[in-house]
């Protein structure tokens, strides 16, 4: 491993939001004009199925970059206690506190950014949030997961395993590419086309289970 990845801080938020390219203002005018292409309607196939193999139903779910969250309907059923959902688009967030407010024992939604977000969770769901940040924000995302996943936590969820022509969000991705910035910091348990990814999705997405190393395997200096 690197010196670079050694001793590179875990805990790295990048610039504050607001000066992030696309930042709170983008993504909560994209929900004030209704322009959610990236909106399934509906819980990924792929991601019931993952969640209803889980047997330990109090893992603390966190759900970054949550959108509509539609998988969380899906998690309540199934008997998930702990999930808490953070996005940083106000009016979307407004809308899922209302949505689960009757049912705050088990979902916490949250405002904010993803990289400020402090706590310890056993997994973190990964659906068409790493697509949205740009790619410069990727290695910061990779650490601030490790940071925040307890000891032997996982990342679940789906990558792209394509490319999108247009600037700006989504932006993909190969397995190559994932494999180098995942690695040094989890087991890569699995990452393989995805064969029950929605129907507009299928055929273009990894599945993605990635299991936090120990500090000593990751070799990493532990100071933030
Ligand atoms: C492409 S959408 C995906 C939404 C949801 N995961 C889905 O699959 O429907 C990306 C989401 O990430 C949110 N987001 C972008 N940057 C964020 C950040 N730094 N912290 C938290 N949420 C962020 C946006 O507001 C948006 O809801």
């Amino acid at each position: 491993m690197n010196e670079e990845i050694k001793t590179a801080p875990l805990c790295c938020a990048p610039e504050p939001l607001e000066e992030q390219p696309y930042g709170q203002e983008f993504w909560n005018g994209k929900y004030q004009v209704g322009e959610t292409a990236w909106d399934l309607n509906g819980p990924s196939p792929a991601l019931v199925k993952a969640f209803a193999k889980w047997q330990n139903k109090e893992a603390r779910i966190l759900i970054p970059g949550c959108g509509s969250a539609w998988e969380t309907d899906a998690l309540l059923e199934m008997g998930f206690t702990h999930i808490t959902l953070i996005d940083i688009a106000p009016d979307l967030v407004a809308q899922l506190k209302t949505k689960y407010a009757d049912r705050a024992d088990r979902v916490t939604v949250l405002e904010g950014d993803f990289f400020q977000l402090e706590g310890q969770f056993d997994v973190v769901v990964e659906q068409t949030f790493f697509c949205a940040l740009p790619p410069l924000l990727r290695s910061a995302y990779v650490r601030k997961m490790y940071h925040l996943l307890a000891s032997k936590g996982e990342i679940v969820g789906l990558l792209f395993n394509r490319d999108f022509e247009q600037d700006g969000p989504p932006y993909g991705g190969t397995a190559e590419e994932y494999k180098g910035l995942f690695e040094p910091y989890f087991h890569l348990l699995t990452m393989e086309n995805s064969v029950d990814s929605h129907p507009k999705r299928l055929g273009t997405e990894l599945f993605i289970t990635f299991e936090k190393k120990c500090a000593e395997c990751a070799n990493l200096n532990l100071k933030k």
